[in-house]
This record gives C-alpha cells, sequence and structure tokens, in this order.
C-alpha cells in the first residue's frame, strides 16, 4: 500500500506518519509538503532514514508536480493534512488559506481524478481520505457558563474533569456554518471533496476533528504558545476573557481514529472526532500554567501573573462541542488517554524538545510574532 500524506511535515500530519510507519511496516509513506513557516523538516528527523519514507517538497497547488509524483508512486490512497491551520493568520491574510486550503485541495482531487481514472481498475481500491475540522460547523452556544454533566462520556474521560457547557453539539449532519476566513476555506474545501465523489465517484471519507494538543505543534497555537512563552518570561495573552470553549484531544489519538476510519470507514461518509473534553480557554491556561511551574521547579502560581487578557479575536467562536459517538458505535474508537495525563506528557515533550522550539520559532515566524503584539 503506497500513501501519500500531505502536510506531513505539520503537527497532525507528523503525528500520523509516525503511527503509520511504526504500526504498518509493509506501507510505503509518501510526505508531500510545502515548507511553510509551519512545517519543518526537523520534525521528521525521525523518520527520514527509514527506508518506507519518502519526503518530496511539493506546494499541493502545483498540480502538474503532484501529478508527476502520482505517476511516480502509484499512490493508492491519499490523506490529505495539508492546509494553512491559524485561525489568527487567517484574520490577516484570507487569500493564503483561499489558495492552499480551496485550491490546493482542488488540485490534489483532480491529479488523484486524472491519475486513478487512467487506471484499468480505476477507482477500486483507492480513497481520497481529507482531513477537517469542527470549526466548519460555526459556534454553539454556552446554556451552562459552570458546565453541567454531559449526556455521553468515555472510558478516557470518565474520572475526570469533564463538562458540558451547552446542550446542542456538532453532530455529522449538523449545517456547516463557519465564521473564520480559515473555517470558510475549510468548509470550502470539504465541499470540494464531496463533489468529487457525488459527481465522479471518487471514493472520498471527509473527518471533521476538535482541537488537537500534544508533540511538534507549531508554537503559535494556544497550548505550545504559553508553555513557549512561560520558558521566556513572556505574557501569556487571554483573548477576551478567557470564556470561549474547545473540545481537546490528544493528537496520537486522532492518528489512531484516522488509521481506523482510513481502513474501515464507509466511502462517502462523515466521521466526527473528539475527545469529549471541553474547556474553558482560562480553565485550561491555568492547568498549563500549573503544570510548567511544577515540571520546572518554580514557585507555586509563579507565572499565572504572566497572564494577560487581551483584545477578542475577531468573530471568535464561542464554543465547540463535539459529538464523536458515531465513530464509537460504528468503528470502536474512543480517546485512549485521559486528558491530565496528556497535558502532562505534552508539557514534559515540549520542555525536553526546547531545541526543535527554537528552530521553529526563528527567523519568520519571530517578524510575524513581533508584528502580532507589537500593541
Ligand atoms: P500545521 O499548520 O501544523 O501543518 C500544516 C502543514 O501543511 C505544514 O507542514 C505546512 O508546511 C503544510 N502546507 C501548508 N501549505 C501547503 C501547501 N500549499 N502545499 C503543501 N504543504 C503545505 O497544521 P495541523 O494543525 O497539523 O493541521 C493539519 C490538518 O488538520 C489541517 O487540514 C487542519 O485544518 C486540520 N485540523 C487541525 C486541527 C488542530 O487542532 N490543529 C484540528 C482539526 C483539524
Ligand atoms: O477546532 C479545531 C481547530 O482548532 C483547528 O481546525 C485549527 O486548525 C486549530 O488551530 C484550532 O483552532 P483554535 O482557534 O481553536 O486554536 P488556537 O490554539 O488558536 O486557540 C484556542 C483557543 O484559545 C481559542 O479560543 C483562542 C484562544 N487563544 C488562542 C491564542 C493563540 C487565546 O486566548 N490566546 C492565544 O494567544
Amino acid at each position: 500500500m503506497t500513501i501519500i500524506v500531505t502536510g506531513g511535515a505539520g503537527f497532525i500530519g507528523s503525528n500520523f506518519v509516525f503511527h503509520m510507519l511504526e504500526k504498518y511496516p509493509d506501507y510505503r509513506i509518501v510526505c508531500v509538503d510545502k515548507l511553510t513557516y509551519a512545517g519543518n523538516l526537523s520534525t521528521l528527523a525521525p523518520v527520514m532514514d527509514n527506508p518506507n519514507f519518502r519526503f518530496c517538497k511539493i506546494d499541493i497547488c502545483d498540480r502538474e508536480a503532484i501529478y508527476q509524483l502520482f505517476e511516480e508512486e502509484h499512490p493508492d490512497m491519499v490523506v490529505n493534512f495539508a492546509a494553512e491551520s491559524h485561525v489568527d493568520r487567517s484574520i490577516k491574510d484570507p487569500f493564503t488559506f483561499a489558495r492552499t486550503n480551496v485550491m490546493g485541495t482542488l488540485s490534489l482531487l483532480q491529479a488523484a481524478k486524472v491519475y486513478w481514472e487512467s487506471l484499468p481498475e480505476k477507482y477500486e481500491g483507492k480513497r481520497f481520505y481529507h482531513i477537517s475540522t469542527d470549526e466548519v460547523y460555526g459556534a454553539l452556544e454556552m446554556t451552562h457558563p459552570e458546565g453541567i454533566e454531559p449526556p455521553f462520556t468515555t472510558t478516557a474521560s470518565s474520572s475526570e474533569h469533564h463538562l458540558a457547557y451547552g446542550k446542542d453539539f456538532f453532530y455529522e449532519d449538523t449545517k456547516y456554518n463557519p465564521h473564520s476566513p480559515y473555517s470558510a476555506s475549510k468548509a470550502s474545501s470539504d465541499h470540494f471533496v464531496r463533489a468529487f465523489h457525488d459527481t465522479y465517484g471518487m471514493p472520498t471519507i471527509v473527518t471533521n476533528c476538535s482541537n488537537n494538543y500534544g508533540p511538534y505543534q507549531f508554537p503559535e497555537k494556544l497550548i505550545p504558545l504559553f508553555i513557549n512563552n512561560i520558558r521566556h518570561r513572556k505574557p501569556l495573552p487571554v483573548y477576551g476573557k478567557g470564556e470561549n470553549v474547545r473540545d481537546w484531544l490528544y493528537v496520537e489519538d486522532h492518528a489512531r481514529a484516522i488509521d481506523v476510519i482510513f481502513h474501515r470507514g464507509k466511502v462517502a461518509e462523515t466521521y466526527n472526532i473528539g475527545g469529549f473534553n471541553e474547556w474553558k480557554n482560562i480553565d485550561l491556561i491555568k492547568v498549563i500554567v500549573r503544570t510548567v511551574d511544577r515540571l520546572l521547579g518554580n514557585p507555586e502560581g509563579e507565572s499565572e501573573k504572566l497572564i494577560t487578557y487581551v483584545t477578542d479575536r475577531a468573530g471568535h467562536d464561542l464554543r465547540y462541542a463535539i459529538d464523536s459517538r458515531k465513530l464509537k458505535n460504528e468503528l470502536g474508537w474512543e480517546p485512549s488517554l485521559q486528558f491530565k495525563e496528556g497535558i502532562e506528557k505534552t508539557v514534559r515533550w515540549y520542555l525536553d524538545n526546547q531545541e526543535w522550539m527554537d528552530n521553529v520559532t526563528s527567523g519568520d515566524y519571530q517578524r510575524y510574532y513581533e508584528e502580532m503584539y507589537k500593541d
């Protein structure tokens, strides 16, 4: 089996590549990545010498180059992670998001279509798996600001903090209602993927996942940004009042879910993937701050002083909460890691891998950070 994994030098893509190479020694993984500020070859260093792995620096918008790669590698599957992924950047520069997320996905779809349709077996045994987000569904209300017992739970989260902040959840048939340029571009790409199934019969799958956390996430996203800022004694910018709610899932659990759906999911289906693990930003931030302080041996409460309330993100979605019971009931997947354990592992990883953090935040990112927080 040969799988083209796009965006494999980024956060979730790299974790998926590691998972697949370890679990399936017979699979060939061909990673396609443009290496934007968010994609780093140092992330892929652990697998660069693996004979079943090949890295190709290609922009997914370059249809010629992608088609040529299809002819060289004869892929059975494509898993499309490549995207511009940061909401704040999409607010400043929506065009880059439309280019990569919409046109890039379309260019991959078209290359896959032309290549697979040229084969005698056509789409037999082929899959185009597109990675999407819960943000396409819009935002949910917060009807219980203090949180309530959730109506469903998982083995992994049942014995610890697990609250629902409203009565509604995102389901697979929730209507798309994206608000940010990022989520609008992701929604558009999802529609193109489904259109290629409905129009040309391409075997596609789309999954919509909640917020991921874990190793190798670019430190502009909440959790690694805050860990990095504590290390450098920089302010911790909390948007608005810190009341927004996100549903957090450990990245390896996402990789496991993709593996399960990739092998056993039904063509043309959508599956929601989530952690059943809602946190208000400010509560989560306090957990991160306490964990970093404890692991660095700082006095208790030391880094809480760095918390700084800043202007809210424009159009900031209030609450995301995924119902992933379809995936649990049909394919038996659920998160394996307790949140407490996941956060501990994550903070330790960033503190143990400061070289990686310093390496990816040098150069262009420094300039972006200074511009973003110049006020
Ligand atoms: P990331 O920003 O860490 O990585 C994106 C990768 O795509 C980078 O390696 C980058 O170099 C590459 N890339 C960007 N533009 C490209 C282009 N034109 N051609 C080729 N490669 C390009 O993102 P992530 O957090 O790993 O997200 C991966 C996917 O998962 C995205 O599609 C995102 O929308 C989706 N997603 C992310 C989360 C999350 O919490 N991070 C949750 C749900 C879904
Ligand atoms: O829900 C899935 C999505 O999760 C993915 O599709 C996106 O690719 C991914 O970036 C993530 O989007 P968010 O906007 O939720 O993630 P982020 O880490 O940027 O922010 C998490 C929450 O924390 C959000 O409510 C905004 C807030 N925040 C974020 C940053 C970076 C702050 O309060 N301060 C910050 O500095």
